[in-house]
């Protein structure tokens, strides 16, 4: 199988996990889009849907199923969405899409967070994906000086403008050991928007795309 039929395979299987009724919380990135595809096979059985970025949102409007502000939510069931790298314990790397800052805000509503990744995904320790960060504009020299302080080469995604406006700073050279503390220490800087590590609220549940089939981690 190609990574991107494992990709959809996971993406598929993920739809055990919307109850009709309910809005769900959709990610960003192309195991996501296959989420969104079959999503818009509940179309009319789901309320609608809480979007993490602008390329979401329009691929699920395209699909016909209504897309909430989140602030006109209280609670969110489910959030289905990708990684870059997913450890163990369920710790993640996000944000090779740059949606890093929204996913974590939907992530942070739901009740549960479905990881959806092909194997290639999965690894021992964290940080050999660059690990991306979204700085305001004006802090990325500031921003960049601290990460080399904690042993990391940031490279400034050139051409690059999140949803939100800002820049994203891609950290090579990491070995993430403590994942929960780095996020911390990461989000402590001031100019950080959002690292996209996901440690203090890892996911629930991830749903593996294998050769051999789809294996569910809890
Ligand atoms: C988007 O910003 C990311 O967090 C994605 O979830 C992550 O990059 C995985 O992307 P793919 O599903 O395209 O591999």
């Amino acid at each position: 199988m190609t990574q991107d039929e494992l990709k959809k395979a996971v993406g598929w299987e993920a739809l055990k996990f919307v109850k009709p009724g309910t809005i769900v919380g959709v990610g960003t990135g192309s195991t996501a889009a296959h989420f969104i595809d079959a999503l818009g096979t509940m179309k009319g059985q789901i309320e609608g849907a809480v979007s993490s970025s602008d390329a979401s949102t329009e691929k699920l409007k395209a699909l016909g199923i209504p897309v909430f502000d989140l602030n006109a939510i209280d609670s969110l069931d489910v959030y289905v969405d990708g990684a870059d790298e997913i450890d163990g314990h369920m710790n993640m790397i996000k944000g090779g899409g740059a949606a890093l800052t929204r996913e974590k805000i939907v992530a942070a509503v739901a009740k549960t967070f479905v990881c959806i990744v092909d194997a290639s995904k999965q690894v021992d320790v964290l940080g050999k994906f660059p690990l991306p960060v979204e700085v305001i504009p004006m802090a990325r020299s500031y921003v960049a000086r601290e990460l080399v302080k904690l042993g990391g080469v940031p490279e400034y995604r050139q051409g690059v403008l999140t949803d939100n406006g800002n820049v994203i700073l891609d950290v090579h050279n990491l070995k993430i050991l403590d994942p929960v503390a780095l996020e911390n220490k990461i989000n402590g800087i001031a100019g950080v928007v959002t690292v996209g590590l996901f440690a203090g609220r890892g996911a629930d549940v991830a749903l593996v795309g294998t050769a051999d089939g789809v294996k569910t981690i809890k």
